[in-house]
C-alpha cells in the first residue's frame, strides 16, 4: 500500500512497496504518458516531478514517494492552458517519434523552475535525457524560448 498526491489528487495504491513508481503510474493508475526506456535511470524517458524535483521513476520504489506530491506529464498543464515548455515544444516542432518527450519536457520544466534563464552549460549539465531521434538542437532552442515566456 502507498499513498501520495498524484497530479493534485490523493491516490492510494495496493502494491508491493518495492514496485517501481513507473509501473505504478502506468499499470495501477493507468497514466501511460510516462515512458519506459532503459529501466536503469539512464535515459530519462520515465521522468516525473516528486515534490517539484525531476526524478527518474523507473528505479524508484513506490515506498519512497509515500506522502509526496507527484506530477506527471498528464498533470503539467494548468487545465486547458499548456505549460510554457509544452507551448515552446509545439512552436519548435520538437518531437519526432515522441517516445522520449514526456520525460524530456518534465526534466525541462523542473530546470526552468530552478533556473528560469538557463545557460547552455546549465542545459548540458541538467538535461541528460536521451533522444534516439536526435531532437537535441530543437530541445535547446525550445528551452531558450520557454525561458523568455
Ligand atoms: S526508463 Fe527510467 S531512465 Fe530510462
Ligand atoms: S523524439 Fe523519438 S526518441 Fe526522442
Amino acid at each position: 500500500m502507498a499513498r501520495f498526491t498524484l497530479n493534485g489528487k490523493s491516490t492510494t495504491v495496493d502494491v508491493d512497496p518495492s514496485t517501481p513508481l513507473l509501473w505504478v503510474l502506468r499499470e495501477q493508475v493507468g497514466l501511460t504518458g510516462t515512458k519506459y526506456g532503459c529501466g536503469v535511470a539512464q535515459c530519462g524517458a520515465c521522468t516525473v516531478h516528486i515534490d517539484g524535483a525531476a526524478t527518474r521513476s523507473c528505479v524508484l520504489p513506490v515506498s519512497a514517494v509515500e506522502g509526496k506530491k507527484i506530477t506527471t506529464i498528464e498533470g503539467l498543464a494548468d487545465g486547458k492552458t499548456l505549460h510554457k515548455v509544452q507551448q515552446a515544444w509545439i512552436k519548435h516542432d520538437v518531437p519526432q517519434c515522441g517516445y522520449c518527450q514526456s520525460g524530456m519536457i518534465m526534466a525541462v520544466a523542473a530546470l526552468l523552475k530552478d533556473k528560469p534563464k538557463p545557460t547552455d552549460a546549465d542545459i548540458n549539465a541538467t538535461i541528460t535525457n536521451i533522444c534516439r531521434c536526435g531532437t537535441f538542437q530543437q530541445v535547446r532552442a525550445a528551452i531558450h524560448d520557454a525561458a523568455k515566456a
